[in-house]
């Protein structure tokens, strides 16, 4: 990783209790998992102010893959785009702004991803599941946050994919719990 991303990292770190943004942890996982695993076509729920846009997207320089993001807080948004465009990744980046179920049916049904990061609003979990399941190869992974410390309102998403046929799942001891489901 490049200096000047990791001092941006450093910086947002600062501010992660006012942008909701994944740990330290979390992020390192995450950038782990694209790298040995050579995920290359990586969707994300919830930019918010980019902080696990760089982590996924540093990842992503390193495998040669791509990363679409979407966020529908306009201020959030730019604030990632000039993050990323500071640490020199804008090239590995698409921002999409807007309801993610509604940009996910009406602009991605021709994608394929192979791994999918859910880190938008906890009560859509479930449809935000259904709606990336047919956009998910075989062998990808869906991730989500907030597993525990939001539990009641993922619980729905959560006993969905742990009892789906086509997932294996494990609720992973990250902090905020990360669900971590492998398609079959
Ligand atoms: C937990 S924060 C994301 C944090 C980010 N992944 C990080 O770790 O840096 C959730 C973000 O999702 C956005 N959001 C919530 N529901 C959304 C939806 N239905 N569509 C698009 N964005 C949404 C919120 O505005 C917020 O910025």
């Amino acid at each position: 990783m490049e200096n000047k991303t990791v001092a941006i990292l450093d910086k947002l770190e600062e501010t992660s209790e006012e942008y909701w943004n994944i740990s330290h942890q979390t992020g390192n996982f995450i950038s782990m998992l694209i790298k040995s695993s050579g995920r290359r076509n990586v969707l994300e729920l919830g930019t918010s102010n980019g902080y696990s846009t760089l982590w996924i997207s540093d990842a992503l320089q390193y495998t040669n893959g791509h990363l679409t993001t979407i966020e529908f807080w306009e201020k959030r948004q730019c604030l990632a785009r000039e993050y990323i465009k500071n640490c020199g990744l804008s090239e590995y980046v698409t921002f999409k702004i807007g309801q993610a179920y509604d940009i996910i049916m009406d602009e991605l049904q021709n994608e394929q991803y192979d791994m999918v990061f859910i880190d938008a609003n906890k009560q859509e979990y479930l449809r935000f599941f259904e709606a990336v399941h047919p956009i998910l190869k075989r062998g990808g992974i869906i991730l989500a946050d907030n597993i525990t410390s939001h539990a009641e309102k993922v619980k729905p998403f959560v006993n969905a994919i742990t009892e789906h046929k086509e997932y294996q799942s494990q609720i992973l001891d990250l902090p905020d719990g990360l669900l971590m489901a492998y398609k079959l």
